[in-house]
C-alpha cells in the first residue's frame, strides 16, 4: 500500500515543509488536484504546483485532472514534473490518446472514474491504463465523506484486473481516514489519497504514520 497525500488539503503557505513532513511520516506519493471550475465546482492548482512539489521531493508527483479538455494540458503537467497523471473518463472524448500520450511523455497513465460511472466504462482501454483512480467521492473538495459502495467497486475492479491477466494498479481518493483505511486496503485499493485526514490534524507527519499503521491493521 502507497500513500498518497494530497496537497489540496495542505497549508499551501508551507507547501515545502508540509511535503517533507509527510515524506518524513512515510508518504510514497505527492498527489496533486487539479480543478477548473466546470468539470467540476472548484478551482485549485495547476502546473506551477505540481512545478513546486517537484522541488520539493524526490517522491513521484501524481496529478490528478478533473478538467476538461484535459488532452490540451498533459504536456504542461509532464513537463512540470508529473510522474503519473490520471484524466477522467467523463471528461474526455479520446482517453486512448491520452493514455498513449502519456506513456510516450514517460509519465504513468490512469483513468479515474467518478462514483456514477461504472467500471464497464474501462473494458477497452484497461490494458493500456497503468492505474485505476476509483473516486470515493465526487471529486471537487477535500473533507466529504466516503461513499460506502465505492469498497465493493474497487474488489470488482480488482477481479476485472486479475481476471485479465494485468498489472494495473487501483488507487483510491476522497474520504479515506484511519478507520476506514484497512477496509479500503483490504478491498484492493494499492496507492491510496488521503487529504484531510493527512492535513487537518495540524501534524501531518503523524497522521500519515497513524495512517500506515491503521492500513496495516496496526489499530
Ligand atoms: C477530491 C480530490 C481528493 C481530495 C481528497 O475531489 O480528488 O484528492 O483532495 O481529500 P479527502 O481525503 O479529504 O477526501
Ligand atoms: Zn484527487
Amino acid at each position: 500500500m502507497i500513500l498518497a497525500p494530497s496537497i489540496l488539503a495542505c497549508d499551501l503557505g508551507h507547501l515545502a515543509d508540509q511535503i517533507a513532513a509527510v515524506e518524513r511520516g512515510g508518504a510514497g506519493v505527492v498527489h496533486v488536484d487539479v480543478m477548473d471550475g466546470r468539470f467540476v465546482p472548484n478551482i485549485s492548482l495547476g502546473p506551477a504546483v505540481v512545478e513546486a512539489c517537484r522541488r520539493a521531493t524526490r517522491l513521484p508527483v501524481d496529478v490528478h485532472l478533473m478538467i476538461e479538455s484535459a488532452e490540451r494540458y498533459l504536456d504542461a503537467f509532464v513537463d512540470a514534473g508529473a510522474s503519473s497523471v490520471s484524466v477522467h473518463v467523463e471528461a474526455l472524448p479520446h482517453v486512448q490518446r491520452a493514455l498513449d500520450h502519456l506513456r510516450q511523455r514517460g509519465a504513468r497513465a490512469g483513468v479515474a472514474l467518478n462514483p456514477s460511472t461504472p467500471i464497464a466504462a474501462l473494458e477497452e482501454i484497461l490494458p493500456e491504463t497503468d492505474f485505476v483512480l476509483v473516486m470515493s467521492v465526487n471529486p471537487g473538495f477535500a473533507g466529504q465523506k466516503l461513499l460506502p459502495p465505492s469498497l465493493d467497486k474497487m474488489r470488482r475492479l480488482r477481479e476485472a484486473i486479475r481476471a485479465r491477466g494485468l498489472s494495473t494498479r487501483v488507487q483510491v481518493d476522497g474520504g479515506v481516514h484511519a478507520g476506514n483505511i484497512r477496509s479500503i486496503v483490504e478491498a484492493g485499493a494499492e496507492i491510496v489519497v488521503v487529504g484531510a485526514a493527512a492535513f487537518a490534524g495540524g501534524d501531518p507527519e503523524a497522521a500519515v504514520r497513524g495512517l500506515i499503521e491503521a492500513a496495516r491493521g496496526g489499530r
